[in-house]
């Protein structure tokens, strides 16, 4: 009797641990809840949205009454609301909402709700989409586009669209969201005709209830392209008219459009600069257009020309010298580090330095190089340290947050905007953990001063704790180790990858594996691995100090000197600024070469680690998602050796050093990974 029963009870626990979970509900899964009644000062959609929410998740006093509240308060600000003893209370129906969600947000992570108002950092937190109008999706590693389908016969608008957009809306809004630019940098002029705008209206329709808006990349020549004029120049007024004629038409379609975003004058996109213009005489003809309407302008400093000049210095300096010139309704967008995305960079000069222009950081969800939707990295605790970076623009306490939420300059509009990892995966993302990095982005955005590990925590909670019984086992066994695994995720990316400052070494084009060696004859010498990490018999790393490219000067003292010297460099970003000797002393006695060796070992271990935490906790853990992610690890874990075995082989053949004997042996031959690394990209190598 004892045995049928104990049998039953594990096929209870096995069918419990196994059922379907294919992750489509992201973080938004509790089902469980108790009576509550709702009382909301004011009908409408959104507030309606949130009532709803309220009896669908209530895990709470059961049969308590909770009061939605829309009432002038001046401490909170925009959105922001105020959690009371009595329910929520904000100035817009969207306040109401964002309260709503982080009262369920409160209750099903088990955390002690707090009376206090909660304003957003930013105004505008909007995600970019990189999808293009074929529905492929650049850097994008979940599926095709959520938005767009390969061909214009197959753009009429289906209830099943309608479905994954608003549920799409429901993710964003629950951590804060409230912008989605809906197709990429590299845009496509068409986007802005008929076919295209009508189904943004669709979107945009959809989205509203749930506070999102949408913009539009727009490309530069969209007037000769679309509209037949012969030139695009800024200040021709025709050129002028035609943008004029063309954002009435959009906001006749959508009254709350929220602007557009363009990618001018880089990497061969068109731009002012091709009439002799400046960024600020395109920039503002477009925010002049869009002013009346209260659209802005997202203007991307991500520039660099193929010269003999540092990469890394080319967006300050040419934007530097315009600080002051933009109109109040533009905002210059720039991506965190000076050069791209890389897994670790130190902040861009621009940050703080341009005291007249309101900035938005721009951060990548989409793991472009952080290996895609297979490497586990959960991204918070990099742009938490880019946040938290201390410019020292305005003395100390200038952190890259303050000196782009308004705090430290008057900014008329601010903003932060993340690059989406969204596809039509069934899990929206590709990997369950990258979700986190979606939630991630939002609470940030929302919160700029949250740390990594609360947000960690919370995701956990929300993804993967089944009931409100799992309490102490659940948090020690689960919740504490995998969370630690987030925490340390990145860095072990860091080490594995491109430790002590390299940066944009990784295989050319889909960015995804060890390419330190890739120097094809007629590329463009700046988008090679050797002009980045300049390894020779001497040493490795970038010389950008003041004997070389100078990239030191463009920052603020005390970080000018203390990057300037070789001594005092932090040795996260020593390869980024110095080019160091390989048998160099470091900070803790090893030398250069041994410290690399070390950096690439640990994060190979790192990985394999992960992957002991993660077969652990697999009776916590439902079977779908469990195995998925125990598949990716192991993926993750076989790429990892390939960036150690790659980077330390190829380097070697610089320092001429032994690797140290106490490590673990290469298992791949250099001359196997670039023949294979070769053959991918032959179309480059003639
Ligand atoms: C990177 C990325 C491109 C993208 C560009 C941008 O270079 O590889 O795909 O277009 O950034 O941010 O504009």
């Amino acid at each position: 009797m004892i045995k049928i029963v104990s049998s039953c009870l594990i096929l209870f626990f096995l069918s419990v641990n196994l059922q379907a979970e294919n992750g489509h509900s992201l973080w938004l899964r509790s089902q469980s809840s108790s009576p509550v009644s709702v009382i909301c000062s004011k009908k409408s959609i959104v507030t309606e949205i949130a009532r709803q929410e309220l009896l669908n998740g209530w895990q709470g006093q059961p049969g308590a009454s909770i009061k939605l509240i829309v009432k002038q308060d001046k401490q909170v600000k925009g959105d922001g609301y105020k959690l009371t003893p009595e329910g929520v209370q904000a100035n817009t129906d969207l306040g109401v909402l964002y309260g709503v969600y982080d009262l369920l947000r409160h209750q099903q992570t088990g955390e002690t709700i707090n009376p206090g108002i909660f304003n957003p950092s930013y105004e505008r937190r909007v995600l970019n989409h990189w999808d293009n109008q074929d529905g492929t999706i650049e850097r994008g590693y979940a599926g095709r586009s959520i938005f767009w389908r390969n061909t214009k016969d197959s753009l009429n608008v289906t209830e099943a669209d309608k479905k994954l957009w608003r549920e799409y809306a429901r993710a964003n809004a629950s951590v804060g969201i409230n912008g989605a630019v809906l197709n990429n940098v590299n845009a496509n002029a068409d986007i802005l005709t008929d076919v295209y705008l009508k189904r943004v209206k669709a979107i945009a329709d959809e989205f509203r209830p749930y506070g999102v808006k949408v913009y539009l990349s727009a490309k530069f020549s969209a007037p000769s392209q679309v509209g037949g004029l012969k030139t695009c120049d800024p200040l021709d007024p025709t050129v002028i008219k035609w943008w004029q004629a063309k954002v009435k038409e959009i906001y006749a379609m959508i009254p709350d459009f929220g602007g557009f975003l363009v990618k001018a004058n880089s990497e061969g996109q068109p731009g002012p600069q091709d009439y002799k213009r400046t960024h600020a005489d395109g920039a503002n003809m477009m925010a002049d257009a869009l002013k009346p309407y209260g659209g802005i302008v997202m203007w991307r400093a991500f520039v660099y020309s193929a010269s003999d000049n540092d990469r890394a210095k080319q967006a300050y300096e040419e934007f530097l010298p315009l600080d002051g010139q933009f109109r109040d309704n533009v905002i210059i967008q720039v991506k965190n580090g000076p050069v791209d995305f890389q897994p670790r960079e130190p902040f861009s000069p621009l940050f703080g330095a341009m005291k007249k222009t309101s900035l938005m950081p721009e951060v990548q969800i989409t793991q472009e190089y952080l290996g895609h939707s297979i490497h586990l990295v959960f991204l918070s605790t990099m742009w938490e340290e880019f946040l938290k970076s201390e410019t020292y623009q305005e003395g100390e306490g200038s952190t890259v947050a303050r000196c782009t939420d308004g705090s430290l300059f008057p900014q008329k509009h601010t903003a932060i905007a993340g690059v989406a990892n969204v596809g039509l995966d069934v899990n929206w993302c590709g990997h369950q953990f990258a979700q986190s990095n979606w939630y991630a982005f939002g609470r940030l955005a929302w919160d700029n001063k949250l740390t990594s590990d609360q947000i960690a925590d919370e995701w956990l909670k929300l993804t993967f704790k089944r009931n409100v019984a799992e309490t102490t086992d659940w948090q020690d066994n689960f919740l504490k180790p995998v969370k630690q695994m987030m925490l340390d995720s990145r860095e072990a990316a860091v080490n594995y990858m491109m430790p002590l400052g390299l940066h944009h070494i990784m295989s050319a084009n889909e960015h995804y594996g060890p390419g330190p060696w890739w120097a094809p004859k007629r590329m463009r010498k700046d988008w090679t691995p050797p002009y980045y990490h300049q390894a020779d018999t001497v040493g490795v790393g970038f010389d950008r100090t003041h004997t070389g490219s100078d990239a030191v000067s463009q920052y603020h003292e005390p970080l000018h000197t203390l990057f300037d010297n070789i001594q005092t460099c932090p040795d996260e970003y020593l390869l980024w600024f110095h080019h160091v000797p390989w048998s160099f002393k470091m900070k803790n006695g090893c030398t250069l070469w041994n410290e690399l060796c070390y950096r690439y070992n640990k994060g190979l271990h790192q990985v394999r680690d992960f992957q002991k935490i993660w077969d652990k906790v697999q009776p916590y853990v439902d079977g779908e998602r469990f195995v998925q992610v125990q598949s990716k690890l192991r993926s993750q874990s076989r790429n990892a050796q390939l960036w150690k075995d790659g980077c330390l082989l190829y380097f070697q053949q610089f320092s001429k050093m032994p690797i140290p004997y106490e490590i673990e042996r290469p298992v791949n031959n250099l001359e196997y990974l670039i023949r294979n690394d070769t053959t991918r990209h032959q179309n480059y190598e003639q």
